[in-house]
């Protein structure tokens, strides 16, 4: 993976985000009839992954690609687990989510680390939260193998990742990543049954899939609406953005891409053996 392409990608982005007071960098979930912003639409993406899943004050949760920290300060708030740890692949962006909680006496704790070697002891997490971030490595099954090595027996790891079940169309894209690095795109994509080939593999069972392409898609379109009804849709940094979202919403819509969340648990029987 590029440092210098995903800083390229993801500095302006966090810098605008901070700048405007947005809190996370995920595509968001638009719940259907209601009229929330996009930074509602981002926590709610993350509520939607979630789900019931039991987050407590002894619990260890592990938010691997936390960007610079929304999520994580989210889940930390409401849930007050004993340990919140992100893990984010760029320097600049924990440094940012450290800052972000500077004041804060109880919170997240940020530090730099790669989604392919956790930095965590063996059986150690309940919940692994890992969103909209598993489309840059470029060996999803090694971070699935390191999520099943760091959760708890008992833990869940909570995934959502943008798929395809058409690689050939993004085949170029994928290529890419075979260039000079100041050419990689960082983009590896799945398929749905690639996931699900990954969680057999590593001794996962999977409780929930949830395919939100739609509600993704319409968040998005309604992140375009606000930042465009803000004034913002000039400033260099969105214009940019802008077009990207446009397309990944008419991509989502027209099925050749999709946003899939999956909850999976180790197997019942590979817990029993310990
Ligand atoms: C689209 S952002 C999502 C950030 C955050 N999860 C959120 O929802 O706001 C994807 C994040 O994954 C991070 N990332 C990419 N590859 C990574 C890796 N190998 N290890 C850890 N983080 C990585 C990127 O730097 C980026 O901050």
């Amino acid at each position: 993976m590029s440092q210098r392409t995903m800083e390229a990608h993801y500095r302006p982005n966090w810098e605008l985000t901070q700048a405007y007071g947005l809190l996370g960098y995920n595509c968001g979930y638009a719940k259907p009839d209601t009229t929330e912003s996009f930074d509602d639409h981002q926590k709610s993406l993350v509520w939607q992954l979630l789900g019931d899943v039991i987050i407590n004050p002894q619990s260890t949760v592990l938010d691997v690609g936390c960007g610079i920290g929304g999520p994580a300060g989210w889940i930390f708030q409401k849930f007050h687990p004993s340990k919140l740890i992100g893990v984010e692949y760029l320097g600049s962006s924990v440094h940012a989510a450290n800052e972000r909680y500077r004041d804060k006496t109880e919170k997240p704790v940020f530090i730099q680390g790669d989604a392919h070697n956790l930095p965590m002891p063996d059986a150690s997490v309940d919940v692994i939260f890992n969103l909209e971030s598993a489309l840059h490595y470029s060996d999803k099954d090694r971070f699935i193998g390191e999520c099943r090595r760091v959760l708890k027996p008992t833990g869940t790891l909570c995934l959502g990742d943008i798929t395809t079940s058409k690689k050939w169309l993004f085949a170029p894209v994928m290529l890419m990543n075979k260039l000079p690095s100041q050419f990689n795109s960082n983009v590896h994509l799945w398929s749905v049954a690639d996931y699900k080939t990954a969680f057999r593999k590593h001794d996962f069972e999977l409780h929930r899939h949830e395919d939100v392409s739609l509600p993704v898609a319409k968040s998005i379109d309604d992140g375009i609406a606000e930042i465009k009804s803000r004034g913002w849709g000039s400033t260099k940094g969105f214009r940019g953005r802008i077009g990207f979202m446009a397309v990944l919403a008419m991509l989502l819509r027209r099925r050749l891409l999709g946003y899939d969340l999956f909850r999976a648990k180790p197997r019942a029987s590979t817990r029993a053996g310990g």
